[in-house]
């Protein structure tokens, strides 16, 4: 049973990246840069189920990048609300490259994210006063490497509640009180 949760959890990442629609598509990740918890919505842009590491694209000038060379302990939320279900993902950032090959291979709407002559976060006067580099780009891949997922499922009579931690190369599943 611990195993086919972890399983599916598995499963479900795989099919976000290709599901538009999924819900785990867009997860909430969370950073700590001084005591102050910082959360935002990312989208799933890979994920390797041997090594359990989920890569996200960003812009390298913004805040979550800044907080992440201070600290690479993050937590990552999934949430499925047809399910009620609810997956933690404590990590660790063991990637930062700024990959231009991969820029390249993004769509031109993709690209022009990563482009903005402004740092993102600066004030403007106006929602048009963004403009956009040409022959530039601060595309940055990042990736996470797992070392904890917490899985939740509401559901009656009993919610389901279980904790996978990974020893030396093995992941331990335990289930716990809901
Ligand atoms: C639906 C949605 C998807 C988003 N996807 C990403 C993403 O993949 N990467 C990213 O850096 N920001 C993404 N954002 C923007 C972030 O939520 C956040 O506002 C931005 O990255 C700045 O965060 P920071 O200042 O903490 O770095 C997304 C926002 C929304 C609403």
């Amino acid at each position: 049973m611990l195993d086919r949760i972890l399983n599916k959890c598995e499963e479900e990442w795989i099919r976000a990246l290709t599901h538009k629609k999924h819900s785990f598509r867009f997860f909430n990740l969370a950073t700590s840069n001084t005591n102050i918890p910082e959360l935002r919505v990312v989208v799933l842009r890979d994920y390797d189920s041997k090594k359990k590491e989920f890569t996200i694209y960003s812009d390298a000038r913004s805040q979550k990048v800044l907080s992440l060379e201070n600290n690479k302990n993050v937590e990552l939320l999934f949430y499925d609300p047809e399910k009620l279900t609810q997956i933690r993902v404590q990590a660790t950032c063991i990637q930062m490259t700024e990959d231009n090959s991969l820029f390249d291979q993004q769509p031109a709407a993709s690209q022009k994210d990563y482009t903005t002559r402004l740092a993102p976060g600066t004030f403007i006067e106006s929602d048009i006063s963004v403009d956009f580099l040409k022959g530039k780009h601060y595309f940055m891949k990042i990736i996470f490497e797992a070392t904890q997922i917490e899985y939740l499922q509401l559901k009656r009579p009993v919610h389901i509640r279980a904790l996978f931690k990974k020893q030396e190369s093995k992941w331990i599943g335990k289930f716990r009180t809901p």
